[in-house]
């Protein structure tokens, strides 16, 4: 046999190289190694709403235990079309429109799969969740950054510079990604800002992938708008989203994307490949949790923004200056006053001297730099785990 020198990193993809893991994920397992309060990854620490355990031990017992049909299960894509109209006012077929997905990470990954060639480009905002680079990048696109701007005031907005976004389109944009409610800066776009990429989206013949995850959970009588619902924009959107946060079962990796037929019909095929289908009888127990009463929004909206009243001044008190969120469950703060080198080292000392993991804001930038004076919390935990923390955060002005 000929001598040929072992090169393990002859057996990798040039993709992998392009990216790491995922920091946060990273975070939780060191929670775990030094038995630290967990505010990085967002998961919640509370149990799901008992119905919709019970609609799940009911879907096994009943034998719904095989393959559902590979796009979705047909009560939970009419459940996902009933809700569309009833809480966005958007009309979607479930037999043409709807894909029901392994959560909604790998309804966008499949959605980027299936729209993106080589040498594509797909705008991001950044701070960004921290799928979406690795996302444009095993799909063969190139991520285009365009900075979101934290508030100079503890009250105000996370905002954009028109101009950048717009020298951010140009011919070879595919699609430009959107989160609202935004992870991790709690930003809500508004209408004029949706607007305002609705136009550039209809000059660049650009795609909308808008992941609205955390659609139900919004504070100070903030509106989620749907970018779909903008005039123009309906034929050019994937909306992408899922049971995790609104039902609080992040482990039962049910999602989906609600797009034009064309676009669903490519989603379909990445997604058969990739995963076959998300498990059958957690979809049919999604159908139940889309069925839920308005009161049930209501009531985890509330619960969220106590939960963010309540760790604000405890981080703020111990020293981090905190962007107060207007939608989903995270704070991200500027972390200058403790005189750390870095946002790294910071949530390094955070974890082990102090008992709190949080995630390094680095991990939502493509230049780390651009991040290292902030670090990110996660409040979907019970008041016990937030007090806890707050305990151990006081622990930083000593
Ligand atoms: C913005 C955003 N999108 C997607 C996800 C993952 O969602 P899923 O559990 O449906 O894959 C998260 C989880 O933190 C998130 O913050």
């Amino acid at each position: 046999m000929a001598d040929v020198a072992f090169r393990p990193k002859h057996f990798l993809s040039d993709k992998v190289t392009h990216f790491t893991e995922s920091v946060i994920r990273e975070m939780t397992r060191q929670a775990m190694l030094y038995g630290a309060v967990n505010l990085a990854q967002g998961f919640p620490d509370f149990p799901a709403p008992a119905e919709i355990k019970r609609a799940a031990q009911e879907a096994i017992a009943s034998d719904v235990n095989q393959y559902a049909i590979t796009w979705g299960a047909k009560n939970l894509r009419n459940a996902i079309s009933r809700q569309m109209q009833q809480w966005l006012g958007i009309a979607v077929d479930p037999e043409t429109q709807v894909t029901v997905c392994c959560g909604s990470t790998e309804a966008m990954i499949s959605t980027l799969l299936a729209v993106c060639n080589a040498g594509d480009e797909v705008v991001i905002f950044e701070p960004f969740y921290e799928n979406y680079g690795p996302d444009a990048v095993l799909s063969g696109a190139k991520p285009r950054f365009v900075k979101l701007r934290p508030p100079s005031t503890a009250d105000g907005e996370w905002s954009f510079d028109e101009r950048e976004l717009r020298a951010a389109f140009h011919n070879h944009t595919k699609a430009i990604i959107l989160n609202t409610p935004n992870n991790p800066t709690g930003k809500v776009f508004t209408l004029p800002e949706l607007e305002l990429i609705r136009d550039l989206c209809v000059e660049f013949n650009v795609i909308a992938i808008t992941d609205e995850i955390y659609e139900h959970i919004l504070y100070d009588g903030t509106e989620h708008i749907s970018i779909a619902r903008l005039d123009g924009m309906a034929d050019r959107t994937v909306t992408i989203n899922g049971l995790s946060k609104t039902y609080s079962v992040t482990g039962w990796r049910v999602g989906w994307t609600v797009a034009p037929p064309t676009i669903t019909n490519a989603i379909r095929k990445v997604h058969d490949f990739l995963t076959v289908g998300a498990p059958a009888p957690l979809q049919e127990a999604g159908a139940v949790a889309l069925g839920l009463p308005e009161a049930y929004y209501e009531k985890l909206a509330r619960g969220y923004e106590k939960r963010r009243d309540r760790l604000i001044p405890a981080l703020t008190e111990a020293g981090f200056r905190c962007f107060r969120p207007r939608g989903a469950y995270y704070v991200m703060t500027d972390i200058s006053a403790f005189g750390f080198p870095d946002d790294i080292s910071f949530t390094r000392y955070l974890v082990k001297e102090i008992g709190v993991a949080a995630v390094p804001g680095s991990s939502f930038y493509n230049d780390p730099k651009d991040g290292a004076r902030q670090v990110r919390f996660a409040f979907c935990k019970r008041d016990e785990t937030l007090d806890e923390a707050a305990r151990k955060l006081s622990g930083l002005r000593k």
